[in-house]
């Protein structure tokens, strides 16, 4: 038997392959065993690749992306190349390292905040049929649940699929009515709010789901999208003014103005663009939870507008 294993995933690649190619674009562009492509990269997109991981033992300032290490130009013949970009490009100002004392100083100074969400106890059960005679009982999808998050903190909740996590950022949002405990919003108790009081913490916390093309509605414009929800909060005085923050939202995120006028299915499914709407979803919201970042991970944050 042989396994041909398809992934993004550079860390199971390193676990379990013994030989990688490396594809962009259409085409193979390194070809090396495991041990020597993790030692020493030849193609720039596969170092740019190794790159972008994160690594628990050093935070840059800003994480490299692929185009740190290349670039694409077209060449006399309207074919497209790959461009290693100089060493001296990369050894500027963005690989400058946030230190272990900077990140203690940076923690010590968030935690030292009333929190912004405090989550005690929390239960969410669902009932269940079991057995031969569909006996009613419950299931606890989230047991007991406790933590603080701090304002400009950054929660990562982890855990295997089916665990909880999107059951708990529901509850949350009473998007599904907790079982019991207690949920603190800006010293406010979640669950003890009205529907007009709930409307208005929904202008603070929201959800954005993990991948932005199945989340819009593919028939939506992207600028309908940005303004629809400022409408509903009653954000900006005007409509006019509703569009001038939306193209300004949209600029944010390197994206012209003309995309106000194309649907999502007028974006073609790249990882750049994947992440400027995604990155436009979070910035369309006063403040936002935004959950399912990455497949193993539920990832909570506040941004403001
Ligand atoms: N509406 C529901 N009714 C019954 N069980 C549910 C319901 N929603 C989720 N569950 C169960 O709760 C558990 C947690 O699910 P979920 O929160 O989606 O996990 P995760 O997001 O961590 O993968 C799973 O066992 C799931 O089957
Ligand atoms: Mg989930």
């Amino acid at each position: 038997m042989a396994i041909l294993f398809i992934t993004h995933d550079m860390g199971v690649v390193a676990e379990i392959a013994d030989r990688v190619v490396v594809m962009f674009r259409g085409k193979a562009v390194e070809t090396a065993r495991a041990y020597e492509l993790f030692s020493a990269a030849k193609h720039p997109y596969t170092k740019g690749l190794l790159s972008c991981r994160p690594r628990p033992d050093r935070t840059l300032r800003r994480l490299p992306t692929v185009s740190d290490f290349m670039q694409i130009n077209t060449n006399s013949d309207g074919e497209q190349e790959i461009i290693a970009k100089p060493l001296e490009i990369q050894d500027d100002a963005r690989w400058e390292e946030i230190s272990s004392d900077e990140r203690f100083q940076r923690f010590e100074q968030l935690t030292h905040q009333p929190p912004l969400l405090s989550v005690r106890n929390l239960i969410k059960s669902f009932p269940v049929r079991t057995g031969l005679f569909g006996r009613k009982s419950e299931f606890r999808a989230v047991d007991d649940v406790s933590f603080d998050i701090f304002p400009g903190e950054t929660l990562g909740l982890v855990g295997e699929s089916g665990c909880g996590k999107s059951t708990l950022s529901r509850a949350l949002l009473r998007l599904i009515e907790p079982t019991s405990g207690q949920i603190f919003f800006d010293d406010k108790e979640v669950l003890g709010l009205n529907a007009s009081q709930l409307r208005h913490l929904r202008r603070e916390m929201q959800i954005v789901f993990q991948n932005p093309y199945s989340s819009m509605d593919p028939r939506q414009t992207i600028g309908s999208a940005l303004i629809e929800p400022m409408q509903i909060h009653k954000i900006g005085a005007s409509n006019q003014e509703r569009h001038r923050r939306a193209v300004s939202l949209l600029d944010r995120v390197g994206l012209p103005a003309s995309a106000m006028n194309r649907a999502r299915t007028n974006f073609p499914a790249v990882n750049g663009n994947a992440s400027a709407l995604l990155a436009l979803w979070c910035y369309s919201r006063a403040s936002l939870f935004a959950m399912n970042l990455s497949p193993h991970s539920t990832f909570l944050c506040r941004l403001r507008c």
